[in-house]
């Protein structure tokens, strides 16, 4: 079985010949497309998992209000990844096979610490979904230089979410104290 690492970048992306999908997209731009949603895959995770992190060791007065926030905007997120990781096999390349692959990918950082307070958690994970929807749009830019319109509409969509998201966790953080 011969495994060709993707042109474009030469990074995170592959062809196996038994898994090479057939598809009318150049293999060049099939193979940007790959890295590309292949690095929002294991954001998405890393993502999903910061979400339910803080979901888990939420404290404090608006503690029921949080923990529901947060596995709400957690079930999205992880609704997400199957959606991409397919998109991936679709354009003949190969995804995510692992936690260790998805540390190797993420670029959204982990947060182990101990204790988070409530307006830390919901900021750092606005921050993370700022960065998580720019990625995103990066990411279409390249599918759409590809001509791949099925995953930009879905990128669009996850877009949107995305934003979504940030809206809820910037109007919580603010606890309703807009000065104007
Ligand atoms: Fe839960």
């Amino acid at each position: 079985m011969t495994t060709v690492t993707s042109k474009a970048t030469g990074r995170n992306a592959a062809i196996v010949s038994r898994l090479d999908t057939p598809n009318d997209l150049s293999q060049e731009g099939r193979a940007a497309i790959a890295d590309a949603v292949n690095e929002l895959t294991a954001d998405a995770f890393a993502l999903y998992l910061k979400t339910k992190n803080f979901h888990w060791h939420m404290s404090g007065s608006h503690y029921r209000d949080y923990h529901l926030l947060l596995d709400e905007q957690g079930d999205q997120i992880f609704a997400m990844t199957d959606v991409l990781a397919e998109r991936v096999r679709k354009l003949g390349f190969t995804t995510i096979r692992s936690i260790g692959h998805i540390g190797r990918l993420q670029t959204i950082s982990d947060d182990d610490r101990d204790f988070v307070s409530p307006l830390d958690s919901l900021t750092e994970l606005m921050n993370d979904n700022k960065s998580f929807a720019a990625a995103q749009r990066r990411a279409h830019q390249v599918c759409d230089e590809h001509g791949d319109v099925a995953t930009t509409s879905l990128l669009e969509v996850f877009i949107d979410e995305t934003e979504r998201r940030i809206w809820f966790l910037y109007e919580t953080t603010t606890g309703g104290e807009h000065t104007s």
